[in-house]
Formats: structure tokens, C-alpha cells, sequence
């Protein structure tokens, strides 16, 4: 049969899919995720995303960043094991990981490009977020590699990405980030009030959960440190980011919520969720 164009994900696929942990498992098999993020002035995205991917289940967060984001990471996140770069300094010396989280709050100078073409030239799947599109959109060769893209842009970011005006992407999501999947060949999750997930070949994945509750600052730096998460776990770029834009939804359904609220709802979300699938909810 051939595959359909889109499909909304249900319960049941996102259940299937997540990444549960069994009796003999150990942090490195369940994933060690690198987080790059965070500047000088943005303090807060890298505690956000950090704090969405230990909420996420990840075995181990490795972070990267210069003094400031560091010190606010490490007060938040004592879970975190932390690398200070110096300025102009990449990753090369973080340790192993099985993915990157390369952006949020990352700011666009010369230290967010060194720290963005170190990561990017990393053998490993990296996702890229908010500041970080904006210096591959600067910089297209850095899209360039071997190793899986994921990219999470919102409408406004996608079209820096690819030109294509940011009305024309809200009115025409479906087309548009089936096309900029294909033409850019990453993984595209477009955020928005509904948000899709493309890859080239596979159905655009419809996510059906979410709230406009979510629209405040951060919330989408919480759903880059869940999808890294899954990411490190092992899922493709596809199924990780249809995963966590799925159970950010629902955590993001609780009424008016600050982002970290938003981190702090994942335990409890993943529990219900497979709960509630056992029970034949
Ligand atoms: N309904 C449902 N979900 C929504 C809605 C809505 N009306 N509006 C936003 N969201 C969700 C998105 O789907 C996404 O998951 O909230 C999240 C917002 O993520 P981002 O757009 O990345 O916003 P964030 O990074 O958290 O904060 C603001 O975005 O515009 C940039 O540069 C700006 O740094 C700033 C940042
Ligand atoms: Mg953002």
C-alpha cells in the first residue's frame, strides 16, 4: 500500500516508539546527550533545555558553554556534567555523547560559530535549534555531513532557512516543510500551533496534542533538550522529534505554565500516557 502524504500520531505510536529502560539498562545505553547552548546574555535557554532532557529520561546531559551559562547551569542542574569553553573554544574535549542539542540561546557571533562548526563536525546525529539556524542559514555547508540533521525552526526560522516567506509557511505548512525537508535533506519539525514533522519519503507527522498555553518564551527550548534526549536514546530524527513534540504538547496542556513548568510535566505525562495505553484508555 502506499504511504499516505500526513498522519496525525496517535497514543498508541508514540508509546511504541518511546524508549523505556529495562532491568539491565545503564545511563550510557540509554544516551548520553550534548547540549550546546546558551550565551552570555541567555543564560536561561541552556537550564531550559537542559532541564528537558534530564525530564526527558536521558541517561547522562553533557553540556558545553561558556562561564555564564555554565554557572546557571550547574546551579539548576546538578545532574549536568559540565565542560566551561573558553571563548572560541568548540566541543572537541566534551567527552562521548550520542547526540547534540546545538542552539538554543547560543547567540550568532564568532564564539556561537566556533561552537556550532564544532558540533556540527561531530560524527553523530545533531539537532538544530533557534541561534543555530541562523548561522547554517549564514553558513549552508555546515548542513553538510555524514551523520543525521534534525532541525526544529518555527515559521519565521524555517524561512531565514529557506527563503520561502513566513506567511507562505503558516498558510502552506504541509507543502512547505515537506519541501524543506526534501531540499535541505534533514528532518524538519515545524513548530507552530500545530506542529508537523517531515522527512523525505515518510508521511508528514501531524501533532495532534499542544496548546497555545505553550506560547511563551522557552517553551521551545525545553522541546529541543526532550527531543536531543530521545535522539541520544537512539531514535531516527523523525521518530524523536515526533515523540517529544507529542508529550511537550500534552505537558504544555496544564494551564498557564512558566517553560520550566512545562520540563517539570514530562515524568508524570510519559506515565499516563503508557498507563494509560495499558489500561486500553
Ligand atoms: N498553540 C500551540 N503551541 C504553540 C503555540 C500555539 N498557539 N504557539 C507556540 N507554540 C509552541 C510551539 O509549537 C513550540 O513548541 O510553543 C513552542 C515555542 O517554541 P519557539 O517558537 O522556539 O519559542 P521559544 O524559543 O521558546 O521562545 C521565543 O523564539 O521567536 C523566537 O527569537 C525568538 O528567542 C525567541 C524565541
Ligand atoms: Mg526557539
Amino acid at each position: 500500500l502506499p504511504e499516505p502524504d500526513a498522519v496525525a500520531l496517535t497514543d498508541a505510536d508514540v508509546v511504541a516508539l518511546l524508549p523505556r529502560p529495562g532491568a539491565s539498562s545503564d545511563k550510557y545505553r540509554r544516551g548520553v546527550v550534548g547540549i550546546a547552548a546558551g550565551s552570555e546574555h541567555y543564560t536561561g535557554a541552556a537550564v531550559l533545555a537542559v532541564g528537558g532532557a534530564l525530564r526527558a529520561g536521558v541517561g547522562m546531559v553533557r553540556y558545553a558553554g561558556s562561564a555564564e551559562p555554565v554557572a546557571q547551569v550547574r546551579a539548576h542542574w546538578p545532574e549536568a556534567v559540565i565542560t566551561t569553553l573558553a571563548p572560541g573554544e568548540g566541543v572537541e574535549e566534551v567527552g562521548r555523547v550520542q547526540a547534540w542539542v546545538l542552539g538554543p540561546g547560543l547567540g550568532t557571533g564568532d564564539e556561537a560559530r566556533a561552537i556550532a562548526r564544532s558540533v556540527l563536525a561531530e560524527d553523530v546525529p545533531v539537532l538544530v535549534d533557534a541561534d543555530a539556524l541562523t548561522l547554517v542559514a549564514q553558513e549552508r555547508s555546515l548542513l553538510r555531513r555524514d551523520a543525521p540533521v534534525l532541525i526544529t525552526p518555527h515559521a519565521g526560522e524555517l524561512s531565514r532557512l529557506t527563503g520561502v516567506p513566513r506567511e507562505l509557511i503558516e498558510a502552506r505548512s504541509l507543502e512547505n516543510v515537506r519541501r524543506a525537508a526534501a531540499e535541505l535533506e534533514v528532518t524538519v519539525l515545524l513548530k507552530g500551533s500545530t506542529t508537523l514533522v517531515a522527512r523525505e519519503g515518510r508521511p508528514v507527522r501531524i501533532n495532534p496534542t499542544g496548546s497555545p498555553w505553550l506560547a511563551t518564551g522557552g517553551t521551545g527550548d525545553v522541546l529541543a533538550g526532550v527531543a536531543g534526549a530521545l535522539l541520544a536514546a537512539g531514535l531516527s530524527g523523525y521518530d524523536a522529534a515526533s515523540c517529544a513534540a507529542y508529550l511537550h504538547g500534552i505537558a504544555g496542556r496544564r494551564g498557564p505554565l512558566a517553560a520550566s513548568d512545562v520540563a517539570e510535566a514530562l515524568p508524570e505525562t510519559v506515565r499516563s500516557l503508557v498507563n494509560g495505553l495499558r489500561q486500553g484508555r
